[in-house]
C-alpha cells in the first residue's frame, strides 16, 4: 500500500500559488504569523478572529477599487450580489437561497450526475484529465442556474475568460498592461450574452471559476495521500476537510468604509484589506488550532456576503470524491495554470493503480 505523505500533497498544491500569484504568496506566507499588519495604507489580515471581524462587524465599501464588488461593478455596471448592500442585497440574496438551498442542489443534481457518470467510464479506459472533467460539471451547472441555452463548456469558458482578464486588469503591476481593461469588458460582454439575464454574471464567474479552481486541487490532495477509503465511506466529510486545506478563493480584497479597531489593530476609512482567508481556515495546517467551525467556514468567507454557493460546492466535490473512490486514482500529473483568476491546475491527470502482480 502507497504510504500517505501529507507534505508532499500540500507542497504539491503549492505549486498553484507559486505559478499565479509568485510574489504575493511569498509576502502573504513571510507575513502569516502577524495577524494584522499595515503596510501603508494596505492591512493584511491573516489571523481567524480578525478575519471574522472584519467580515461580521467592520462596514466595507463594497464598491472600491480593487475589491472583488467594485472590480465586477466597473465592467458591468453593478448590482451584481458582490456590490450590493442593504435590502437591494438583500432581495437578491433571497432569490439564490432557493436556488442554492437543499431543495436547490437536489434539483441541480441531475445536471451533474451524467458528467461524473462519463468520468467514471473515462477512468476504467484510462488516464483522465480531471480539469475538462471539472469544467463540464461546472458548465452544467450554471447553465442550471442561469437558464442559459448556451453549451455548457461555451458558458463556463466564457465565464473563466472573464474572471481571468478581470484580474488582470485589475491586480497591481510595476508593468502596464495596454489593452488589459479592453479585453476584460469584451470577456464580460461574451459572457452576459450567453445570459438570459446579465445580472447572473456574477453568479455564473463565482460558481464556474471556484469550483474549476477547488475541485481537482482537492481531488489531487485525495489521491496523494490515499483516502480513497474515507471517501468511499464518508465523501461529505472529506469534502468539507479538503476545502478547508485548499481554500480556493485564498485572498478577499476588500476596503474600509469606517474607522474600526480589530484586535487591537488600528483600520482606516478606506485601507484597502487583504483578507487572507487561506490562513484564516488554517490551510497551513492540517488540523485547525482555532475554531473548528470558523476555519471550515472561512474559505467562503462570513457575515452578509458568505458564499451562497458553499453547500453545492461541497455536494458536488463530495459526489466527485464518491465516484473516483471505487478506481483509487493516483495523481500521473498536475500543471498549473498561470493565467486564472484562481490558483488552479490547467490539467490534473489521475490514472488508476496498476494492479499488483501475484506473488
Ligand atoms: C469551493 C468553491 C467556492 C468557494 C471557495 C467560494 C468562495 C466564496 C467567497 C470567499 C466569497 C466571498 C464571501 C464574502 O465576501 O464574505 C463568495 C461569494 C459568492 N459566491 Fe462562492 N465560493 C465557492 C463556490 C460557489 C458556487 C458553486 C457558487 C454558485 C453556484 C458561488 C456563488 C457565490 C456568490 C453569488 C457570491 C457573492 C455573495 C454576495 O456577495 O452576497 N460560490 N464565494
Amino acid at each position: 500500500m502507497r504510504r500517505p505523505h501529507r507534505l508532499t500533497a500540500r507542497a504539491a498544491d503549492r505549486t498553484v500559488y507559486l505559478r499565479s500569484h509568485p510574489v504575493l504568496f511569498a509576502l502573504l506566507a513571510a507575513t502569516r504569523r502577524r495577524p494584522v499588519l499595515r503596510l501603508g495604507r494596505t492591512v493584511l489580515v491573516h489571523h481567524p478572529e480578525a478575519y471574522r471581524e472584519i467580515l461580521t462587524r467592520v462596514p466595507l465599501d463594497r464598491t472600491a477599487e480593487h475589491t472583488t464588488g467594485g472590480t465586477a461593478a466597473r465592467l458591468t455596471g453593478g448590482g451584481l450580489l458582490f456590490d450590493q448592500s442593504g435590502p437591494e442585497h438583500r432581495g437578491s440574496r433571497r432569490e439564490l437561497a432557493n436556488l442554492l438551498g437543499s431543495d436547490g442542489i437536489a434539483a441541480l443534481r441531475p445536471h451533474w450526475q451524467p458528467v461524473l457518470a462519463g468520468l467514471e467510464a473515462e477512468l476504467a479506459a484510462g488516464p483522465v484529465d480531471l480539469v475538462p472533467v471539472v469544467r463540464r460539471l461546472a458548465g452544467a451547472t450554471a447553465v442550471a442556474l442561469t437558464g442559459s441555452t448556451a453549451d455548457p463548456l461555451a458558458l463556463a469558458a466564457a465565464a473563466e475568460r472573464a474572471a481571468a482578464t478581470t484580474a488582470r486588469a485589475h491586480l497591481p503591476t510595476l508593468l502596464p498592461r495596454p489593452g488589459a481593461e479592453r479585453r476584460a469588458r469584451r470577456a464580460a460582454g461574451q459572457l452576459t450574452a450567453l445570459l438570459p439575464d446579465p445580472r447572473d454574471a456574477m453568479l455564473a464567474v463565482a460558481a464556474v471559476n471556484t469550483t474549476l479552481a477547488a475541485l481537482p486541487r482537492a481531488a489531487a490532495w485525495c489521491a496523494r495521500v490515499d483516502r480513497w477509503e474515507q471517501a468511499a465511506a464518508d465523501a461529505p466529510a472529506l469534502a468539507a476537510e479538503l476545502l478547508r486545506l485548499t481554500a480556493a478563493s485564498p485572498v478577499l480584497p476588500r476596503a474600509a468604509a469606517a474607522n474600526a479597531t480589530v484586535l487591537g489593530h488600528p483600520v482606516r476609512r478606506g485601507d484597502r484589506l487583504l483578507l487572507v482567508a487561506r490562513h484564516a481556515a488554517e490551510a497551513h495546517r492540517d488540523t485547525p488550532t482555532g475554531d473548528p467551525a470558523l476555519a471550515a467556514q472561512a474559505p467562503f468567507g462570513l457575515g452578509r456576503h458568505a458564499c451562497p454557493g458553499a453547500a453545492l460546492a461541497r455536494a458536488q466535490l463530495a459526489d466527485l470524491l464518491a465516484a473516483l473512490a471505487p478506481h483509487r486514482p493516483r495523481v500521473l500529473r498536475t500543471t498549473a495554470n498561470p493565467r486564472s483568476a484562481l490558483p488552479s491546475y490547467r490539467s490534473c491527470l489521475l490514472g488508476t493503480t496498476p494492479a499488483r502482480r501475484p506473488g
